[in-house]
């Protein structure tokens, strides 16, 4: 009997300590690690391809005016997820005097360059989208993927948000590069577009939180 209790007990403390490693972060402590594994994710798309500053810059803005969970092993960061309310609020005069630096500095780069109209081409194919909630990043390190470390943080982004009240959010994902969308279907969000961004197969999905 006692046993019994003991071992529910540490059950318990086991399945609570695993969903508390999941945490909000408000400085820059990680900050450099979060731009290490975003440009090591993300190399072969424009966030990853304009540099450090850009990225720095990006993320202590997310930090103020959206949100980061982080789930952190052994001291380490393990992986991360960013999200906004309103996407509006990245834009500011650091956003694009970083993007247009590190675009410059980078500019003898094809793959940049391709990326570029990429991104352009992407940014009037969703002109018409409304909602502004974003699921902006998510990345787990290589060695620490398929342990259900992505499905954790895309739960704490979506606990924060229904605190919040919103309703519904966006995430954009490439087909080539990125293995969002098999997380994305997995977890039973709706597949709203894809744009075909000069031979990159690119979606927007969207969830729904009444719905879940
Ligand atoms: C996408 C990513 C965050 C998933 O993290 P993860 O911790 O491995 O995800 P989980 O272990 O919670 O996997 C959940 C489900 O997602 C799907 N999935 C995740 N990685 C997959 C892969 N490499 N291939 C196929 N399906 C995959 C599976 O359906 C998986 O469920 P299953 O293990 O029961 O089959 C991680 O692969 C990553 O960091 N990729 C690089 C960055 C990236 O692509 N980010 C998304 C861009 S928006």
């Amino acid at each position: 009997m006692i046993l019994g209790i003991y071992v529910l007990r540490s059950r318990t403390f086991m399945q609570k300590s695993k969903g508390h490693s999941i945490v909000r972060i408000t400085d820059i402590k990680f900050l450099d690690e979060i731009v290490t594994l975003h440009l090591n994710a993300f190399r072969s798309v424009l966030s990853g391809q304009t540099g450090k500053h850009f990225l720095k810059c990006y993320y202590k803005n997310i930090l103020k005016k959206g949100f980061v969970f982080v789930k952190i092993t052994d001291g380490r960061l393990s992986g991360f997820i960013a999200g906004i309310e309103d996407d509006d609020l990245l834009y500011n005069i650091k956003y694009y005097f970083w993007a247009g630096f590190g675009i410059f500095t980078h500019i003898w780069s094809p793959a940049l360059i391709r990326s570029l109209f990429r991104h352009i081409k992407r940014q009037r194919a969703f002109r018409d989208i409304t909602i502004k909630p974003e699921l902006l990043s998510i990345a787990v390190r290589d060695d620490m993927r398929g342990k259900g470390i992505g499905t954790s943080l895309v739960d704490a982004l979506e606990k924060y948000f229904t605190e919040k009240h919103v309703q519904v959010y966006k995430v954009y994902t490439d087909m080539q590069y990125s293995k969002g969308s098999q997380l994305y279907e997995k977890l039973g969000f709706e597949f709203l577009r894809e744009v075909d961004l000069f031979g990159l197969p690119f979606r927007l999905y969207v969830r729904n939180l009444n719905y879940k």
